[in-house]
Protein backbone atom coordinates (compact mmCIF):
# COMPACT_ATOMS: atom_id res chain seq x y z
CA UNK A 1 0.00 0.00 0.00
CA UNK A 2 1.75 2.81 -1.04
CA UNK A 3 0.79 6.24 1.18
CA UNK A 4 1.71 8.88 -0.64
CA UNK A 5 -0.86 11.86 -1.01
CA UNK A 6 -3.53 11.48 -3.32
CA UNK A 7 -3.36 14.88 -5.36
CA UNK A 8 -6.27 15.93 -8.19
CA UNK A 9 -4.92 17.88 -11.16
CA UNK A 10 -7.46 20.56 -12.80
CA UNK A 11 -5.41 22.28 -15.08
CA UNK A 12 -8.22 23.77 -16.74
CA UNK A 13 -8.08 26.79 -19.67
CA UNK A 14 -5.75 29.52 -20.54
CA UNK A 15 -2.27 29.36 -18.91
CA UNK A 16 -3.79 27.10 -16.77
CA UNK A 17 -1.82 24.25 -18.05
CA UNK A 18 1.15 25.91 -18.40
CA UNK A 19 1.30 27.06 -14.56
CA UNK A 20 0.27 23.32 -13.60
CA UNK A 21 3.28 21.62 -15.81
CA UNK A 22 5.47 24.03 -14.04
CA UNK A 23 4.56 24.05 -10.65
CA UNK A 24 4.87 19.78 -11.24
CA UNK A 25 8.08 19.86 -12.12
CA UNK A 26 8.85 21.54 -8.78
CA UNK A 27 6.13 18.43 -7.20
CA UNK A 28 8.92 16.67 -8.87
CA UNK A 29 11.50 18.19 -7.50
CA UNK A 30 10.02 16.78 -3.83
CA UNK A 31 9.59 13.89 -5.16
CA UNK A 32 13.59 13.21 -5.74
CA UNK A 33 14.55 15.64 -2.94
CA UNK A 34 12.00 15.04 0.02
CA UNK A 35 10.30 11.87 -0.36
CA UNK A 36 7.08 13.93 -0.60
CA UNK A 37 5.34 11.65 -3.41
CA UNK A 38 2.07 12.18 -5.14
CA UNK A 39 -0.46 9.62 -6.82
CA UNK A 40 -1.64 12.23 -9.19
CA UNK A 41 -5.16 11.92 -11.48
CA UNK A 42 -5.32 14.37 -13.79
CA UNK A 43 -8.91 15.63 -15.04
CA UNK A 44 -10.73 18.01 -17.16
CA UNK A 45 -12.58 21.33 -15.74
CA UNK A 46 -14.03 24.09 -17.39
CA UNK A 47 -13.85 24.93 -21.39
CA UNK A 48 -11.42 21.83 -21.60
CA UNK A 49 -14.29 19.48 -19.96
CA UNK A 50 -17.24 21.30 -22.04
CA UNK A 51 -14.83 20.59 -25.13
CA UNK A 52 -13.97 17.15 -24.86
CA UNK A 53 -17.61 15.83 -22.71
CA UNK A 54 -20.36 19.23 -22.95
CA UNK A 55 -20.24 19.64 -19.25
CA UNK A 56 -17.58 22.13 -17.70
CA UNK A 57 -17.50 19.34 -14.57
CA UNK A 58 -18.18 15.18 -14.95
CA UNK A 59 -19.59 13.88 -12.24
CA UNK A 60 -16.55 11.28 -12.66
CA UNK A 61 -14.13 14.49 -12.27
CA UNK A 62 -15.89 15.76 -9.14
CA UNK A 63 -15.64 12.08 -7.54
CA UNK A 64 -12.26 12.14 -8.23
CA UNK A 65 -11.75 15.50 -6.72
CA UNK A 66 -13.59 14.06 -3.84
CA UNK A 67 -11.99 10.33 -3.42
CA UNK A 68 -8.11 12.73 -3.35
CA UNK A 69 -6.39 14.66 -0.51
CA UNK A 70 -6.42 17.82 -2.21
CA UNK A 71 -7.38 19.51 -5.67
CA UNK A 72 -4.66 21.60 -7.29
CA UNK A 73 -6.65 23.75 -9.75
CA UNK A 74 -5.21 25.95 -12.73
CA UNK A 75 -7.94 28.36 -14.14
CA UNK A 76 -10.84 28.19 -15.90
CA UNK A 77 -12.61 30.19 -18.96
CA UNK A 78 -11.85 31.96 -22.27
CA UNK A 79 -13.03 34.34 -25.08
CA UNK A 80 -14.87 31.14 -27.34
CA UNK A 81 -16.57 29.91 -24.21
CA UNK A 82 -18.16 33.99 -23.56
CA UNK A 83 -21.83 32.73 -25.44
CA UNK A 84 -22.65 29.58 -23.96
CA UNK A 85 -25.87 29.48 -22.14
CA UNK A 86 -24.86 30.07 -18.44
CA UNK A 87 -25.24 26.15 -16.78
CA UNK A 88 -22.33 25.30 -18.89
CA UNK A 89 -20.18 28.30 -19.02
CA UNK A 90 -16.46 27.54 -17.60
CA UNK A 91 -16.98 29.35 -14.49
CA UNK A 92 -19.58 26.78 -13.52
CA UNK A 93 -17.15 23.79 -13.34
CA UNK A 94 -15.25 25.81 -10.87
CA UNK A 95 -18.44 27.00 -8.93
CA UNK A 96 -19.49 23.11 -8.80
CA UNK A 97 -16.54 22.15 -7.29
CA UNK A 98 -16.31 24.54 -4.32
CA UNK A 99 -20.29 23.96 -3.69
CA UNK A 100 -20.19 20.33 -4.07
CA UNK A 101 -17.33 20.19 -1.87
CA UNK A 102 -18.70 23.26 0.67
CA UNK A 103 -16.02 24.53 0.21
CA UNK A 104 -17.08 27.76 2.39
CA UNK A 105 -13.90 29.02 3.28
CA UNK A 106 -11.31 30.47 0.81
CA UNK A 107 -7.96 31.94 2.05
CA UNK A 108 -6.31 34.67 -0.44
CA UNK A 109 -2.86 36.03 1.16
CA UNK A 110 -1.54 39.37 0.04
CA UNK A 111 2.18 39.29 0.26
CA UNK A 112 4.66 41.28 -1.16
CA UNK A 113 7.64 40.00 -1.11
CA UNK A 114 10.55 42.19 -0.82
CA UNK A 115 12.24 42.08 -4.64
CA UNK A 116 8.65 42.71 -5.93
CA UNK A 117 7.94 45.75 -3.85
CA UNK A 118 9.07 48.37 -6.99
CA UNK A 119 6.87 46.01 -8.95
CA UNK A 120 3.40 47.46 -7.32
CA UNK A 121 1.57 50.63 -8.95
CA UNK A 122 1.69 51.77 -5.59
CA UNK A 123 4.38 53.58 -3.47
CA UNK A 124 6.69 51.11 -2.16
CA UNK A 125 6.25 52.70 1.56
CA UNK A 126 2.84 52.05 1.14
CA UNK A 127 3.30 48.27 0.29
CA UNK A 128 6.83 47.31 1.96
CA UNK A 129 6.27 44.46 4.40
CA UNK A 130 2.18 43.96 3.30
CA UNK A 131 0.98 40.82 4.34
CA UNK A 132 -2.72 40.50 4.57
CA UNK A 133 -5.03 37.68 4.62
CA UNK A 134 -7.88 37.59 2.93
CA UNK A 135 -11.26 35.26 4.19
CA UNK A 136 -13.65 34.81 1.60
CA UNK A 137 -16.65 32.89 2.09
CA UNK A 138 -17.24 30.85 -0.99
CA UNK A 139 -20.48 28.87 -1.24
CA UNK A 140 -22.76 31.30 -0.19
CA UNK A 141 -24.31 34.43 -1.11
CA UNK A 142 -25.43 36.17 -4.62
CA UNK A 143 -22.92 33.55 -6.50
CA UNK A 144 -25.41 30.20 -5.04
CA UNK A 145 -28.60 31.92 -3.62
CA UNK A 146 -32.07 31.44 -5.23
CA UNK A 147 -33.82 33.29 -6.78
CA UNK A 148 -31.99 34.27 -9.42
CA UNK A 149 -32.67 34.37 -13.04
CA UNK A 150 -33.99 36.14 -15.79
CA UNK A 151 -37.77 36.43 -16.77
CA UNK A 152 -39.61 38.67 -19.17
CA UNK A 153 -42.33 40.38 -17.85
CA UNK A 154 -46.14 41.21 -19.31
CA UNK A 155 -45.00 44.10 -20.96
CA UNK A 156 -41.78 42.48 -22.49
CA UNK A 157 -39.35 44.11 -20.62
CA UNK A 158 -36.27 42.23 -19.69
CA UNK A 159 -35.67 41.29 -15.49
CA UNK A 160 -32.76 39.60 -14.70
CA UNK A 161 -31.98 38.94 -10.84
CA UNK A 162 -29.60 37.27 -8.21
CA UNK A 163 -29.97 37.08 -4.80
CA UNK A 164 -27.62 37.75 -1.54
CA UNK A 165 -28.62 35.88 1.37
CA UNK A 166 -26.73 34.20 4.35
CA UNK A 167 -28.02 32.79 7.26
CA UNK A 168 -26.02 32.82 11.06
CA UNK A 169 -24.23 29.49 10.83
CA UNK A 170 -22.73 30.30 7.30
CA UNK A 171 -21.41 33.51 8.39
CA UNK A 172 -20.41 32.06 11.63
CA UNK A 173 -17.80 29.12 10.25
CA UNK A 174 -16.57 31.55 7.94
CA UNK A 175 -16.42 34.31 10.78
CA UNK A 176 -14.12 31.63 13.24
CA UNK A 177 -12.11 30.94 10.55
CA UNK A 178 -10.81 34.68 10.33
CA UNK A 179 -10.22 34.32 14.25
CA UNK A 180 -8.23 31.16 14.60
CA UNK A 181 -6.02 32.95 11.28
CA UNK A 182 -5.97 36.07 13.33
CA UNK A 183 -4.53 34.54 16.54
CA UNK A 184 -1.60 33.08 14.59
CA UNK A 185 -0.87 36.56 13.09
CA UNK A 186 -0.95 39.79 14.13
CA UNK A 187 -4.84 38.91 16.25
CA UNK A 188 -6.71 42.02 14.10
CA UNK A 189 -9.48 41.39 12.13
CA UNK A 190 -11.64 43.74 10.06
CA UNK A 191 -15.33 42.55 8.53
CA UNK A 192 -16.83 43.90 5.78
CA UNK A 193 -20.13 44.12 4.63
CA UNK A 194 -22.93 47.08 3.26
CA UNK A 195 -24.59 46.89 6.69
CA UNK A 196 -26.16 50.48 5.93
CA UNK A 197 -27.76 48.94 3.08
CA UNK A 198 -28.36 45.41 2.78
CA UNK A 199 -30.40 43.14 5.35
CA UNK A 200 -27.59 40.61 5.10
CA UNK A 201 -25.00 42.92 5.94
CA UNK A 202 -26.94 43.93 8.88
CA UNK A 203 -26.81 40.32 9.98
CA UNK A 204 -23.54 39.63 8.90
CA UNK A 205 -22.34 42.52 11.41
CA UNK A 206 -24.87 41.09 13.79
CA UNK A 207 -23.69 37.67 13.70
CA UNK A 208 -19.55 38.49 13.53
CA UNK A 209 -20.26 40.90 16.87
CA UNK A 210 -21.90 38.08 18.69
CA UNK A 211 -18.98 35.64 17.80
CA UNK A 212 -16.59 38.17 18.63
CA UNK A 213 -17.96 38.21 21.77
CA UNK A 214 -18.40 34.87 22.57
CA UNK A 215 -14.99 33.31 20.91
CA UNK A 216 -13.11 36.09 19.94
CA UNK A 217 -10.37 35.71 22.74
CA UNK A 218 -7.00 37.56 21.86
CA UNK A 219 -8.48 39.03 18.74
CA UNK A 220 -9.96 42.35 17.94
CA UNK A 221 -12.82 42.95 15.48
CA UNK A 222 -13.68 45.58 13.15
CA UNK A 223 -16.29 46.50 11.06
CA UNK A 224 -15.94 48.18 7.87
CA UNK A 225 -18.51 49.26 4.95
CA UNK A 226 -16.71 47.24 1.65
CA UNK A 227 -16.71 50.42 -0.21
CA UNK A 228 -14.55 51.93 2.21
CA UNK A 229 -13.03 48.62 2.88
CA UNK A 230 -11.99 49.16 -1.28
CA UNK A 231 -10.63 52.28 -0.28
CA UNK A 232 -8.69 51.84 2.67
CA UNK A 233 -6.87 49.17 1.12
CA UNK A 234 -5.10 51.13 -1.52
CA UNK A 235 -5.14 54.29 1.00
CA UNK A 236 -3.14 52.50 3.63
CA UNK A 237 -3.49 48.49 3.25
CA UNK A 238 -0.60 47.88 6.12
CA UNK A 239 -3.83 48.51 8.47
CA UNK A 240 -5.34 45.03 7.57
CA UNK A 241 -4.16 41.81 8.80
CA UNK A 242 -7.28 39.38 8.43
CA UNK A 243 -10.23 40.54 6.60
CA UNK A 244 -13.43 39.06 6.38
CA UNK A 245 -16.09 39.12 4.01
CA UNK A 246 -18.52 37.47 1.92
CA UNK A 247 -18.36 36.02 -1.60
CA UNK A 248 -19.24 38.94 -3.56
CA UNK A 249 -17.18 41.56 -1.92
CA UNK A 250 -13.99 38.84 -1.03
CA UNK A 251 -13.89 38.30 -4.95
CA UNK A 252 -14.13 42.33 -5.73
CA UNK A 253 -11.51 42.82 -2.55
CA UNK A 254 -9.35 40.42 -3.47
CA UNK A 255 -8.28 41.64 -6.81
CA UNK A 256 -8.03 45.01 -5.27
CA UNK A 257 -5.73 43.12 -2.59
CA UNK A 258 -3.87 41.22 -5.52
CA UNK A 259 -2.21 44.26 -7.02
CA UNK A 260 -0.68 45.80 -4.18
CA UNK A 261 1.71 42.93 -4.94
CA UNK A 262 2.71 43.70 -7.43
CA UNK A 263 1.01 41.16 -10.08
CA UNK A 264 -1.88 39.03 -10.19
CA UNK A 265 0.70 36.30 -11.08
CA UNK A 266 1.77 36.31 -7.86
CA UNK A 267 -1.49 35.27 -5.68
CA UNK A 268 -2.57 31.85 -4.35
CA UNK A 269 -5.50 30.92 -2.85
CA UNK A 270 -6.61 27.76 -0.86
CA UNK A 271 -10.38 26.79 -0.51
CA UNK A 272 -11.29 24.92 2.50
CA UNK A 273 -14.18 22.49 3.73
CA UNK A 274 -14.33 22.00 7.37
CA UNK A 275 -12.84 18.97 8.53
CA UNK A 276 -15.36 15.80 8.92
CA UNK A 277 -16.05 14.89 12.48
CA UNK A 278 -15.07 11.44 12.51
CA UNK A 279 -12.59 10.91 10.15
CA UNK A 280 -11.04 14.97 10.60
CA UNK A 281 -10.41 15.33 6.12
CA UNK A 282 -11.37 17.92 5.01
CA UNK A 283 -11.90 18.51 1.71
CA UNK A 284 -9.60 21.39 0.04
CA UNK A 285 -8.83 23.08 -4.02
CA UNK A 286 -5.99 25.44 -4.03
CA UNK A 287 -5.76 27.82 -7.08
CA UNK A 288 -4.23 31.04 -8.23
CA UNK A 289 -6.17 33.74 -7.91
CA UNK A 290 -5.46 34.51 -11.46
CA UNK A 291 -7.67 33.72 -14.47
CA UNK A 292 -6.87 31.98 -17.70
CA UNK A 293 -5.19 35.10 -18.82
CA UNK A 294 -6.16 34.14 -22.89
CA UNK A 295 -4.32 36.67 -24.55
CA UNK A 296 -1.00 35.29 -23.46
CA UNK A 297 -1.99 31.36 -23.24
CA UNK A 298 -0.59 28.79 -25.03
CA UNK A 299 2.61 31.29 -25.45
CA UNK A 300 4.68 29.88 -22.78
CA UNK A 301 4.63 33.61 -21.23
CA UNK A 302 2.88 32.96 -18.25
CA UNK A 303 4.13 33.70 -14.49
CA UNK A 304 4.10 30.46 -12.92
CA UNK A 305 4.54 31.20 -9.43
CA UNK A 306 0.72 31.99 -8.05
CA UNK A 307 -0.20 27.91 -9.06
CA UNK A 308 3.66 27.24 -7.28
CA UNK A 309 2.57 29.18 -3.98
CA UNK A 310 -0.93 27.60 -4.36
CA UNK A 311 0.94 24.22 -4.21
CA UNK A 312 2.82 25.43 -1.04
CA UNK A 313 -0.47 26.73 0.42
CA UNK A 314 -1.63 22.95 -0.10
CA UNK A 315 1.63 21.51 1.77
CA UNK A 316 0.74 24.05 4.21
CA UNK A 317 -2.95 23.12 4.78
CA UNK A 318 -3.56 19.51 3.42
CA UNK A 319 -0.67 18.05 4.35
CA UNK A 320 0.95 19.83 7.50
CA UNK A 321 4.82 19.92 5.92
CA UNK A 322 5.09 23.30 6.70
CA UNK A 323 8.81 23.65 6.36
CA UNK A 324 8.93 22.01 2.89
CA UNK A 325 5.74 25.32 2.05
CA UNK A 326 8.62 27.51 3.53
CA UNK A 327 11.52 25.98 1.81
CA UNK A 328 9.22 27.19 -1.42
CA UNK A 329 8.44 30.57 -0.26
CA UNK A 330 12.17 31.04 0.53
CA UNK A 331 12.95 29.45 -2.91
CA UNK A 332 10.49 32.00 -4.80
CA UNK A 333 11.82 34.76 -2.50
CA UNK A 334 15.36 34.13 -3.99
CA UNK A 335 14.39 33.33 -7.54
CA UNK A 336 12.66 37.06 -7.62
CA UNK A 337 16.19 38.22 -7.09
CA UNK A 338 17.75 36.22 -10.04
CA UNK A 339 18.41 37.52 -13.62
CA UNK A 340 15.29 36.17 -15.11
CA UNK A 341 11.47 37.44 -14.69
CA UNK A 342 8.73 36.88 -16.31
CA UNK A 343 6.77 39.86 -18.33
CA UNK A 344 4.03 40.41 -15.41
CA UNK A 345 7.12 41.56 -12.71
CA UNK A 346 9.41 42.75 -15.11
CA UNK A 347 11.38 45.51 -13.78
CA UNK A 348 14.56 47.31 -15.18
CA UNK A 349 17.83 45.60 -14.62
CA UNK A 350 15.84 42.06 -15.41
CA UNK A 351 15.75 39.92 -18.30
CA UNK A 352 12.29 39.04 -19.64
CA UNK A 353 11.71 34.87 -19.56
CA UNK A 354 8.78 32.81 -19.64
CA UNK A 355 7.01 30.07 -17.87
CA UNK A 356 9.96 27.54 -17.88
CA UNK A 357 12.78 30.17 -17.44
CA UNK A 358 10.86 31.31 -14.13
CA UNK A 359 10.02 27.97 -12.87
CA UNK A 360 13.88 26.79 -13.27
CA UNK A 361 14.71 29.79 -11.81
CA UNK A 362 13.25 28.47 -8.74
CA UNK A 363 14.43 24.90 -8.97
CA UNK A 364 17.64 26.13 -8.99
CA UNK A 365 17.10 28.52 -6.15
CA UNK A 366 15.15 25.12 -4.51
CA UNK A 367 18.94 23.17 -5.19
CA UNK A 368 21.02 25.86 -3.55
CA UNK A 369 18.78 26.12 -0.53
CA UNK A 370 18.48 22.68 0.26
CA UNK A 371 22.59 22.05 -0.44
C1 LIG B 1 -12.22 33.99 -8.47
C2 LIG B 1 -12.79 34.08 -9.85
C3 LIG B 1 -14.09 33.27 -9.88
C4 LIG B 1 -15.06 33.94 -8.96
C5 LIG B 1 -14.68 33.05 -11.28
C6 LIG B 1 -13.70 32.42 -12.24
C7 LIG B 1 -15.95 32.23 -11.21
O1 LIG B 1 -12.96 35.40 -10.22
O2 LIG B 1 -11.94 32.87 -8.00
O3 LIG B 1 -12.02 35.03 -7.84
O4 LIG B 1 -15.77 34.89 -9.35
O5 LIG B 1 -15.14 33.52 -7.80
MG1 LIG C 1 -12.20 36.81 -8.81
Amino acid sequence: MSSNKKLMVLAGDGIGPEVMAATLKVADWFARHRSLNFDITEGLVGGAAYDAKGVPLTDETLADAMAADATLFGAVGGPQYDDLPFEVKPERGLLALRKEMDLFANLRPAMVFPALVSSSTLKPEVVSGLNIMIVRELTGGVYFAEPRGRETLADGTVRAFDTNMYTPPEIERIGRVAFDLARKRQGRVVSAEKANVMHSGVLWREVMTALHQAEGDGVTLEHMYADNCAMQLVRAPKQFDVLVTDNLFGDILSDTAAMLTGSLGMLPSASLGAPDETTGKRFALYEPVHGSAPDIAGKGLANPLAELLSFSMMLRYSFDQGDDADLIEQAVEKALSGELRTGDIMADGFTQTGTDGMIDQVINSLDELAR
